[in-house]
């Protein structure tokens, strides 16, 4: 039954329905209701719901041993996970810290960056420069880091201090700019010389932004010509790919696409898709040398680092992932999703754009296109969206505060990667209906 959402975290405070089985692209609810999970719920459920080969994976773990502690034994599925990891990625991340969410993540990478100052003797090296319309994260350092107004406002005056530069978004981009990656790589220069590159550890940012953007890919060259800069300053690149990585982007990587590979990159939800916890923060060689040359190995981690059965999910989402080809399927039915998404929404006036890597993509919905000014927050369009696509059957993502932390609306869709053509289009159909209805109103 749908309830008052008791003991709910929800700020929107809004009536849930009851989740009770899920199969596939579907989750149904304690009313026999079906919805279909456009967004993966929060860009998660990466090969859908109720896989029996990834559940029987994990009880076949747990008929064996739960978890077997860090500091006394390593395990077969953290092993296998971590060759699978630095496979996958290729390059030089091959050494990793396993955590069970995309904020434990972030932190392990801000403290590995810091680890590696501190081994190589820069302790005054302690800054992190971010980007506005970030999220990094609830826990307090990936917070400090987060450009979100909305998210960071009750909690000012007890975050780390540290820099934000200008967002990377070619829809609103800086006027008259014509090469936007040189001009956003200068503004990162600017202000590293501005606090001195001595104190500066790390330039962390999302390769598409998230839920602070909806699904803001970077401009062409921007990571590259961000990586150059941070080189010629000393200043560690970490790529926060929790959201965009593990191959929603078309890429395992997101930042493969550009070319680049990032000192430290922090992944999580797509890892094991949701079945259990499980997120990592992924080092590069160079990081690890010093780090262990120093400290012995990263002083980051908790009591469920390296969960097995956690890291046995992960095994058994990323053999479907490879045997499936579910990366090199979400790239080539990209522009399929993309073109089912603008179609759905040609008669709406207030769709700003559509953008996005993969089945990682997005509306922006805006009061007037010419001039881009988004809606006002009063009408709370994105909860209004949200609780109209439940309504109508579909799981999507709308968010708030995109333009300036405040105001701004986006419905991002992040399907599946195993779900159907006729998915695809139920989902960018019942996403544009739910949009459609709410601006009617
Ligand atoms: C880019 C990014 N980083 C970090 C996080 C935090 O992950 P979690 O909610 O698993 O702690 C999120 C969550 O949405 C995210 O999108």
């Amino acid at each position: 039954m749908a309830g008052k959402n008791v003991g709910s975290n929800d700020v929107a405070g809004a009536v849930l329905p009851k989740a009770v089985w899920g199969k596939g692209s579907y989750v149904h609810d304690a009313q026999g209701k079906a919805y279909i999970d456009g967004s993966g719920g929060p860009a998660v459920y990466c090969i859908g719901h109720g896989n029996e080969e990834v559940n029987a994976a994990i009880a076949a773990q747990m008929s064996k041993i739960a978890h077997g502690y860090r500091y006394n034994f390593t395990t077969d599925p953290l092993e296998e996970l971590t060759e699978i990891v630095a496979a996958r990625c290729g390059g030089t991340l091959t050494r990793m810290v396993f955590v069970t969410g995309g904020s434990e993540a972030v932190e392990s990478c801000l403290k590995l960056a810091l680890q590696y100052h501190a081994g190589r003797g820069e302790m005054s090296r302690r800054r992190f420069i971010s980007r506005e319309r970030s999220w990094h994260g609830n826990t307090l350092g990936a917070l400090s880091v987060s450009g979100f107004l909305e998210r960071r406002a009750a909690f000012e005056g007890a975050l780390v201090e540290g820099s934000r530069i200008s967002p990377a978004n070619a829809y609103r981009a800086p006027e008259g700019v014509s090469d936007l990656a040189a001009w956003y790589a200068r503004e990162l220069e600017d202000e590293i010389l501005r606090v001195g590159a001595a104190h500066v550890a790390a330039f962390i940012f999302e390769p598409v932004v998230g839920a602070a953007g909806a699904c803001v890919p970077a401009p062409a060259g921007y990571a590259k010509a961000m990586r150059e800069v941070c080189d010629r300053h000393g200043v560690l690149m970490i790529a926060d790919e929790v959201m965009c990585g593990s191959g929603r982007s078309g890429y395992w990587r997101a930042l493969e696409e550009d070319g680049v590979e990032p000192d430290i990159m922090s992944i999580a939800k797509g890892l094991a898709a949701g079945y259990l916890p499980l997120g990592a923060a992924v080092y590069s060689r160079r990081v690890a040398e010093v780090i262990d040359g120093t400290h012995g190995g990263p002083m980051t981690g908790h009591t469920f680092t390296g969960h097995t059965a956690c890291c046995a999910a992960g095994v058994a989402v990323q053999k479907i992932v490879a045997r499936e080809k579910l990366v090199e399927r979400v790239r080539e039915k990209a522009g399929l999703l993309r073109r089912l998404m603008a179609e759905a929404v040609a008669d709406i006036e207030s769709i700003g754009d559509i953008r996005g890597r993969g089945f990682f993509q997005a509306f922006e919905i805006v009061e007037n296109r010419e001039t881009k000014k988004p809606f006002a927050a009063s009408r709370k369009l994105s909860l209004r969206i949200r609780q109209r696509a439940l309504e109508l059957g579909l799981i999507c993502y709308p968010v708030g505060g995109i333009v300036d932390g405040v105001n701004g609306d986006g419905v991002i869709l992040a399907p599946p990667f195993n779900a159907s053509d006729a998915e695809l289009g139920e989902i960018a159909g019942k996403a544009g209906e739910a949009i459609r209805s709410v601006l009617a109103e």
